[in-house]
């Protein structure tokens, strides 16, 4: 292979639960950028089934219809199969394959501090989610990571504990499976040399970085090296890789691509979500969306034509930063603090807008839920492409794991 495609591209792994139509926020706020990191990195996104059944185990019903209807969406919005990789994630065992052996090494205190794991029981109050598989799901997450080897993982703030998970995770990992064999025991030799005292205290540091990423312990451990007088060089060198596990790393470790936080209002100035029923689907009609901008809230203070009102108290106003260009906010703050405009006036470029953005995206979908063969055949593309991935990464790992027969 000439030297010019040696240069791998980096990989972004993403995923969505398929659990209902996608709205403007999740446009804005997810699917765009997406559409952008397609063009730029080996992309991977799938739809998350399985996260799904997490929190939806008693009803299913639906579940199929989603994630047909996820994937239209993505495809609606721009994602593009000749770029990203669409696939969908029960058809891809080898996430659960590598979820059960990451299982065996991670701890059960690494879960349960994960954040949303207790701060979802708490929302969630409806729903019984003392589960394994909810316990379980950032781990299943590390696991849709890890096995395609992803450098980057575009997510938002509340996903960045879960990015951190996979990182202790595959550090383990590499620090379990990832040295040549002989390799343990000369490190083990040379930290005798170290002394009782100074042993104890490397071994101490050591397990502070590999098992939990203290950064401050591989310094305070690098320091205790450079203090050993009575020790060879080699046996020094051999104490500084042991220190960052030394070995292969079969399990490279992912980095957040934090998404900016969408700017994308609800119709009632709260973020917009299907449980405040305040959201635009992206396959709304367009005369249910004119319908509901229309009717949004406005400022509550100005309740006749002739009062003046304030933006900044508005949800429309929130539509014109997305939407408006600064000719347009200007007017309107003009036109609103002075009673020269009508709120319907004020309105009118944003449905324009809205209905302006949702026009192609609403014609792509409308071909692709009419022509469902064309959908699933590059789902199954996709998912047949994954799991080439997948299956080189769980051979590997198999492998390193003592695993490797038959
Ligand atoms: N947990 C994510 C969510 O609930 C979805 C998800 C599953 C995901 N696996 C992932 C996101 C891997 C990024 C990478 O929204
Ligand atoms: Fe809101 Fe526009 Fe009405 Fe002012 S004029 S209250 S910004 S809708």
């Amino acid at each position: 292979m000439s030297a010019v495609l040696a240069a791998e591209t980096p990989r972004v792994l993403s995923g969505m639960r398929p659990t209902g139509s996608l709205h403007l926020g999740h446009y804005h706020g997810v699917l765009k950028n997406w559409i952008r990191l397609q063009n730029e990195y080996e992309c991977y996104f799938f739809v998350a089934d399985w996260h799904a059944l997490t929190t939806g185990y008693e009803d299913t019903q639906g579940l199929e219809e989603n994630v047909w209807n996820i994937v239209i969406d993505w495809l609606a919005a721009g994602v593009d199969p000749n770029f990203a990789t669409i696939f969908i994630q029960s058809r891809v065992p080898q996430h659960a394959e590598l979820h059960t052996l990451l299982s065996m090494i991670t701890p059960l205190a690494w879960l349960e501090r994960v954040p949303s794991y207790k701060d979802q029981q708490e929302q969630l109050k409806d729903k019984d989610l003392s589960t394994y598989g909810f316990l379980g799901y950032p781990l299943l997450q590390s696991a849709d990571i890890l096995v395609y080897r992803a450098s980057y993982v575009p997510v938002g703030e509340d996903q960045v504990p879960h990015v951190e998970l996979t990182r202790e995770v595959a550090r383990r990992f590499n620090h379990l499976y990832g040295r040549d064999p002989g390799y343990q025991q000369r490190a083990e030799e040379a930290i005798r040399k170290l002394g009782k005292k100074n042993a104890k205290l490397y071994v101490e540091l050591r397990e502070a970085y590999t098992e939990r990423g203290d950064r401050e312990a591989l310094e305070r451990a690098h320091a205790l090296l450079e203090r050993q007088k009575n020790i060879s060089l080699g046996d020094k060198e051999r104490l500084y890789g042991y220190l960052e596990g030394g070995g292969k790393i079969i399990l490279p470790e992912p980095q957040p691509l934090l998404t900016p936080a969408s700017k994308m209002p609800g119709l009632d100035g709260r973020k917009m979500s299907k449980s405040y029923n305040n959201a635009i689907y992206l396959r709304d009609d367009p005369k249910q969306v004119e319908e509901k901008l229309k009717t949004m809230p406005t400022d509550p203070a100005r309740v006749r034509r002739s009062d003046p009102g304030d933006p900044d108290k508005c949800p429309v106003w929130e539509f014109h930063a997305v939407y408006s260009d600064d000719k347009t906010r200007a007017w309107v703050r003009q036109g609103c603090t002075t009673a020269g405009i009508g709120c319907l006036e004020c309105k009118q470029p944003v449905i324009n807008a809205v209905l302006a953005e949702l026009a192609p995206i609403q014609a792509r979908a409308t071909e692709f839920a009419r022509d469902p063969a064309t959908v699933r055949a590059l789902v199954a593309d996709g998912t047949r492409k994954a799991r080439e991935v997948a299956d080189a990464t769980l051979a590997e790992v198999r492998t390193a794991m003592g695993l490797g027969y038959a």
